[in-house]
């Protein structure tokens, strides 16, 4: 299939896009900057420039695309950028893109979302089918998984659990504090936290845009949810260091179920937990 992805830039787009050639797609990849443009096209992608807050630089390149894959994102990463480019993607960008794709005669379209819409789910297993509890923070979100379901596409939508693994940066993070010593569980490290490795979760982008029913919802989590207390000493102990303290600011503990994605896709994680996932 021909298949449009915009974020081809990003963690989760790095790990995918191969992924699709792999499995006989051609990938039609779209990014900002020249220079990603030019480094994509080296790669071997049909790379164009484009950016989601442009409606009008969407439509060449989705032009005989099958399906869409929205990966992007723009999540605060240096001290002083705040969320309102992220939400201008969530909402502007997915309008942008889902009226685009339509009119491209796009079929399929996969977006990529997060369990944290959830909010806190105590110690139960969350399902799709768990309420939603979007804080503020989040509920561009909300309103970009609302416009995905009013979509006549045959829509897909991947609730991602938090990403690990490699060009993530978040387990370097885990280390770097643990031997600083300042990895702190959030407050008494009982909250659950699910994991997924990126490399994981591209796979399970790449089965949707082959196989998914349309309007399907499905967490891409691993198996095993795990609570800061259990996995900060696992990181703790890879470095021979003091066990990390309790104490810091609590988290939302939100710990979710994998069975609707394995049981409808075939999917399942190759690292099933942090343990290995983490392993060095
Ligand atoms: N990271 C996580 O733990 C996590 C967990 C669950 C779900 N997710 C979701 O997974 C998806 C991918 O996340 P990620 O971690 O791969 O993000 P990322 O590494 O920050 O990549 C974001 C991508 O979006 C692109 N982008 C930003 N602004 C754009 C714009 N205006 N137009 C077009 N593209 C734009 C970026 O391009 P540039 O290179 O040009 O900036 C980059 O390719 C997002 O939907 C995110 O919410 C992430």
């Amino acid at each position: 299939m021909r298949i449009f992805v915009v974020g081809a830039t990003g963690v989760l787009g790095r790990h995918t896009l191969p992924r699709l050639v792999e499995r006989g797609h051609s990938v039609v990849a779209v990014a900002r900057h020249p220079e990603d443009v030019a480094r994509l096209r080296r790669l071997g992608f049909d790379a164009h420039r484009s950016d989601i807050l442009d409606a009008e630089s969407l439509r060449e390149p989705l032009r005989g695309c099958e399906v869409a894959l929205h990966l992007a994102t723009a999540i605060p990463r240096r001290p002083g950028m705040g969320w309102d480019l992220n939400d201008r993607i969530r909402r502007e960008g997915t309008r942008n893109l889902l009226a685009a794709a339509q009119e491209q005669g796009v079929r399929r379209y996969v977006q990529q979302s997060i369990t944290l819409l959830y909010g806190d789910g105590g110690d139960q297993l969350v399902s799709e089918e768990h309420s939603l509890a979007p804080y503020p923070r989040i509920a561009s979100a909300f309103e970009m998984e609302e416009m995905v379901r009013a979509s006549s596409l045959e829509w897909v939508m991947l609730r991602g659990g938090s990403f690990y693994g490699p060009g993530t940066g978040r387990e370097d993070v885990w280390y770097r504090q643990a031997e600083e010593e300042t990895l702190v569980m959030p407050g008494d490290g009982s909250a659950l936290l699910s994991l997924i490795r990126v490399e994981d979760m591209a796979r399970a982008v790449v089965l949707a845009a082959e196989a998914a029913p349309a309007g399907a919802i499905y967490n891409v989590v691993d198996d095993v949810p795990v609570s800061y207390r259990e996995l900060y000493n696992y990181v703790a102990a890879w470095k021979m260091l003091p066990e990390p303290p309790a104490g810091g600011p609590p988290a939302t503990s939100l710990g979710c179920s994998n069975a609707a994605i394995r049981r409808a896709l075939g999917w399942e994680p190759a690292w099933p937990s942090y343990r290995s996932g983490l392993a060095q």
